[in-house]
């Protein structure tokens, strides 16, 4: 059979659990994909590591069959034009220069084994301080103040250099590696770009901005390295990649099923689904609900520095050196994860997608509330002692009404966030757009619309993820016209519509049920010294 020649863009999106690679036509419609999970491991209450080497494999994997189901839908591989790749954050990896290989197992983003290292550095800065400038420091509040003006973050076991922190002070090979100046320290599409273009044969160490935005090692002004930083987590600056743009002709694949093609865009998979939601303007919104469930507010150009529990953010930088969009972030640790606890801890559930039958087996919750704070709750509260608590269970409880007080507890936690982001930008969202594996389910909708008090609009093409760093690699070599500047040349991406729950419950049932929740969140804090 004679394969047909098309203009396609690939996207490679290495997520918290699996990885996947959509291949996209000029539409936002999808031709091909695959989709692979991976290992996860949990050696310690707190801990969880990925293997680098597997990540890479179930990419090249994906990357294979998805070309193969291209090839059998009649097109040639050759139509991918060029690719573009999305990743989970934070989660740091380290590998040695000399032999390309991982020195460690790399620590996911949601890991909080680093409790120690973070309360370390809060001595630090309350006694000793940062310095600011040759012999200037600033220590105490001023110090903090001073590192979230820097990085747009917050001290955190959340962010990368605390988990590099504790790689080189926990292993020894790190560390040697780190003194010999053969350590290579990336997040994940550092990684993988490194493998892609050649490993050890020459392959590019360069990491994203809106990536490296989320390591507390980057100045979320300049984008580059900030030393001050550098200085005050004790790192050499050779151990870290070049920053590079979200959006721009980094190097070509070299080997394998697309060998040769240029890669062009990368993107945090949150600052993805921003752009593949085309939330490009000020004031634009969504939220993602995968492992964790993280809310990003476009604030444009403008850096907006939150007094309420929120992070500047990266949003995207559409090209070298562009000036960069930026974005509040409200990020929450357990979203799909705690429907995943229910299947495979408590045994609920046998898939995933049965916890929407569950749920809407009963009315309410009959009076329970999760904070599903597995590894403590990150925004707006920002405590690493909290811990998961299920309260206003009775002899009445099943566990329907726990599959409900699970949703109901992103929902919560969504709408804590959309108070921060009202106060700290002085705007009230009336709708949200919304994407990731848990919105599927039309009860996790309609419970966020009756929660939240505000309209929930689910697009029906939902790999937005994917498709924003496809947009960000097509528009680098202006692929199909797109030009992420010009959001008028994304017209005709992704248009098949979207569906809008909005809220039905009593605004003073709304108001007693968030009150109940405020009381559960106090009654979680800081039960882990
Ligand atoms: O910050 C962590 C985030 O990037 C992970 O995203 O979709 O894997 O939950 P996800």
């Amino acid at each position: 059979m004679s394969l047909k020649q098309g203009e396609f863009v690939g996207s490679l999106d290495c997520g918290t659990t699996s990885v996947r690679f959509i291949i996209f036509n000029e539409f936002a419609e999808i031709v091909a994909e695959h989709q692979l999970e991976f290992p996860q491991y949990y050696p310690n209450p707190g801990w969880h590591d990925h293997d680098a080497d597997e990540i890479w494999q179930v990419s090249v994997e994906c990357i294979d069959k998805a070309c193969q189901k291209l090839e059998q839908a009649g097109w040639a591989k050759s139509s991918v034009k060029v690719i573009g790749i999305t990743n989970q954050r934070e989660t740091t990896v380290a590998w040695s220069r000399k032999t390309g290989k991982p020195l460690c197992k790399a620590i996911v983003w949601t890991d909080s084994r680093t409790k120690n290292v973070v309360v370390h550095y809060e001595n630090i800065l309350a006694h000793t301080g940062i310095e600011v400038e040759p012999g200037v420091f600033h220590k105490a509040d001023e110090g903090v103040e001073a590192l979230v003006d820097i990085t747009g973050l917050k001290l955190s076991t959340y962010f990368s250099a605390i988990k590099l922190r504790w790689m080189i002070d926990n292993y020894d090979n790190v560390k040697a590696a780190h003194d010999a100046d053969d350590l290579m320290f990336g997040t994940v599409e550092s990684w993988v770009v490194y493998k892609m273009t050649g490993a050890t044969d020459g392959g590019l160490h360069i990491g994203e901005v809106t990536n490296a935005s989320r390591t507390l090692l980057m100045n979320i002004k300049t984008l580059e390295w900030d030393p001050r930083l550098l200085k005050f987590f004790g790192f050499r600056e050779t151990i870290l990649p070049k920053i590079v743009s979200s959006s721009e002709v980094y190097g070509k694949i070299v080997g394998g099923t697309l060998d040769g093609v240029p890669i062009a865009g990368l993107v945090g998979d949150q600052q993805g689904a921003l752009v593949g939601n085309k939330c490009l303007l000020q004031g634009e919104a969504k939220c993602t609900y995968g492992t964790g469930a993280f809310l990003l507010f476009c604030t444009g150009a403008d850096i907006v520095k939150s007094r309420h529990g929120l992070l500047s953010t990266v949003a995207y930088q559409p090209g070298s050196g562009a000036k960069p969009i930026y974005a509040l972030e409200g990020s929450i640790g357990v979203a799909g994860s705690a429907i995943q606890w229910l299947r495979d801890s408590m045994g609920f559930i046998k898939d995933a997608t049965e916890v929407n039958k569950l749920a809407e087996s009963v009315p309410n919750t009959g009076g329970v509330y999760f904070v599903t704070a597995f590894s403590g709750l990150l925004a707006p509260y920002w405590d690493p002692g909290a811990t998961g608590i299920l309260i206003g269970i009775s002899a009445y409880t099943t566990p329907a009404h726990i599959a409900r007080a699970t949703i109901e507890a992103n929902a919560y936690q969504t709408r804590a966030i959309l108070e921060s982001m009202k106060l700290d930008s002085s705007v009230d969202l009336k709708h949200l757009k919304v994407d990731g594996g848990m919105t599927n389910g039309d009860i996790c909708m309609e419970i966020l619309a009756d929660i939240g008090g505000f309209n929930v609009v689910r697009p029906v093409m939902r790999e937005s993820t994917a498709l924003g760093s496809a947009l960000l690699a097509g528009s680098a070599i202006k692929l199909f016209g797109w030009d992420l500047t010009k959001p008028e040349t994304l017209e005709k991406v992704n248009t098949k519509g979207s569906r809008t729950f909005q809220p039905k419950i009593a605004v003073k049932d709304r108001a007693a049920g968030w009150q109940r929740w405020q009381n559960a969140v106090e009654r979680s804090k800081g039960w882990e010294e």
